[in-house]
């Protein structure tokens, strides 16, 4: 495995696999890394030439100072991980090496109400920092295949549309998400969670698939938000939001549309920890 901290040696590793059109694979990740990474990092080993792992906290993407100082970084952990499910390359740039002063890393993409609801709603710019770093990082991995985790269905959604409006030539591939043997999400936020919080969050997806037999029953969405926000209100929890939305626009449904694709994405407060999660209801005719 070959770790790259500057742009100019990744891109002269991957040269020979560009000039013989051998597919590059490519996942993004702040590091603290789980077992949902290592499945993004199989997919792409199993369906590209060259996989590429990059571990960069970006500031751009955190609208509260202390989130950013608290998440959580383990390189030492990562890199042993990415080196036994064999990765071959790793990027870890510094701040400099993927915003240099001078350059002009913004991305000019409207996402309009794609970008407005949800995270887009509680943290504001948050998406405009996404798609400015991993603007940035497919310019110099420059990947035929992008491997991103439905967790985060939205980002993963709005890259996505990015990639389509810049006609980047890149596949945005969205993983399913990988679980605790309670339910809740993997997530690199966990860490930070107390072992009875990490007990308590399978209430999330519990409630997740509650939602789902809630809407097959016929109740509205309206009432299915109203239930499932009750429902995750726990002592030590603070649900956030709880949407039932139409996974090709991402905008909350007003009453049920058995033909189209049905999301259920939530956000929830463990103590000081933010967890979000989704489940697809309805992959839509
Ligand atoms: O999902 C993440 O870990 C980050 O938002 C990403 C895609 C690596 C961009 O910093």
């Amino acid at each position: 495995m070959y770790l790259f901290k500057n742009v100019s040696g990744l891109r002269a590793f991957l040269e020979p696999f560009r000039t013989k059109n051998r597919a590059i694979g490519f996942v993004p990740t702040m590091g603290a890394l789980h077992e949902g990474h290592l499945s993004l990092i199989r997919e792409s080993l199993a369906a590209t030439h060259c996989t590429v792992c990059s571990i960069f906290v970006n500031p751009t993407q955190f609208n509260q100072q202390a989130d950013l100082e608290q998440y959580p970084r383990t390189p030492a952990k990562d890199l042993q991980m990415l080196y036994e499910v064999g990765c071959q390359a790793v990027f870890m740039p510094t701040v400099e090496a993927i915003y240099p002063p001078g350059l002009d890393t913004s991305v000019a993409v409207d996402f309009g109400q794609l970008a407005e609801g949800m995270e887009g709603r509680f943290r504001p710019g948050h998406f405009q920092g996404v798609a400015q770093v991993v603007k940035r990082l497919l310019d110099i991995v420059q990947p035929s295949h992008l491997y991103m985790g439905q967790k985060d269905y939205q980002q993963c959604f709005l890259v996505r549309h990015m990639a389509q409006a810049l006609a980047l030539p890149v596949e945005v591939v969205m993983s399913p998400t990988v679980r605790e043997a309670n339910g809740l999400a993997m997530s690199s936020r966990n860490a930070r969670l107390n072992p009875e919080q990490r007990k308590q969050a399978a209430i999330i997806y519990k409630t997740l698939q509650d939602a789902g037999a809630w809407i097959k029953q016929g109740l509205p969405p309206a009432e299915v938000q109203e239930k499932a926000l009750q429902q995750l209100t726990i002592p030590g929890f603070r649900p956030e939001y709880f949407e039932i939305i139409n996974g090709q626009t991402l905008q909350q449904l007003n009453e049920a549309q058995p033909d189209r694709m049905v999301v259920a994405c939530t956000a929830v407060w463990a103590g000081e920890v933010r967890l979000i999660d989704n489940l697809i209801l309805q992959t839509g005719s």
